[in-house]
């Protein structure tokens, strides 16, 4: 589901980058380390600003970004014009991988989502894309808003999300738990238990 105008400006302004680029990225780090010369997918990449994070500071080697929302796709690009030569931009859904930028299984170091998934119905199906995309120890950096924070009036009238199967905490990390994506103790909500943070390890069978 694409963002509503009020969403979009709630999204896309200093404050909320200032969040991202301050708060929620020094986490993702902190939990998961950088990727130093690693290959990055973001689901949801919105106007590019998570996608120039992960170049810029946690030193991704290329990164493939898909949004649904075609203005969001000319924005991202837009930003992210000074790595080009490393960043695709395509206007693609994360439910399909494969379709939008050739993922073939395994084939990234590394996923992001940056406050999407809970954007879409069929949320378990994207964990399930981004399970597949992954090489095995391959790291999954996500963002979210539970259900605790789009039950919250300003969520519920001011923004369109998913009325039906949303989820708390528990049971996005139960999910990820279920495909092979291990966050053992590598996550935290803040601001109550309205947003989660983390990352998650798809399981390495070669690894001791
Ligand atoms: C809250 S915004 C976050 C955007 C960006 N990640 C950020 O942090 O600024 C949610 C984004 O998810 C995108 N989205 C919605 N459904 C999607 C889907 N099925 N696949 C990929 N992205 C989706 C929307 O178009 C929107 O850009």
């Amino acid at each position: 589901m694409l963002m509503n105008a009020l969403e979009s400006a709630a999204v896309n302004n200093p404050a909320r980058r200032a969040l991202q680029r301050f708060y929620e990225v020094r986490w993702l780090t902190r939990l998961g380390g950088r990727l130093d010369g690693g290959r990055a997918v973001e689901i949801g990449c919105g106007s590019g600003y998570g996608t120039q994070l992960v170049v810029e500071r946690m030193g991704a080697s290329s990164v493939d970004a898909v949004d649904p929302d075609p203005r969001m796709v000319v924005r991202a690009r837009r930003r992210l014009r000074r790595h080009a030569n490393v960043v695709r931009v395509v206007h693609g859904d994360a439910l399909d991988l494969a379709g939008a930028l050739g993922a073939e299984d395994g084939s990234y170091d590394a996923a992001f989502d940056f406050a999407v998934v809970h954007h879409i119905e069929d949320w378990r199906s994207a964990l399930d894309e981004v399970a597949r995309v992954l090489r095995p120890g391959g790291r999954f950096y996500f963002v979210e808003v539970t259900s605790a924070a789009l039950a919250r009036p300003t969520y519920r009238r001011l923004f369109d999300h998913p009325e039906h199967d949303r989820f708390a905490a528990g049971q996005f990390l139960a999910e990820l738990s279920r495909r092979g994506l291990e966050v053992g103790p590598r996550w935290k909500t803040f601001v109550g238990s309205d947003y989660l943070l983390g990352v998650a390890r798809r399981a390495d069978p070669t690894a001791e």
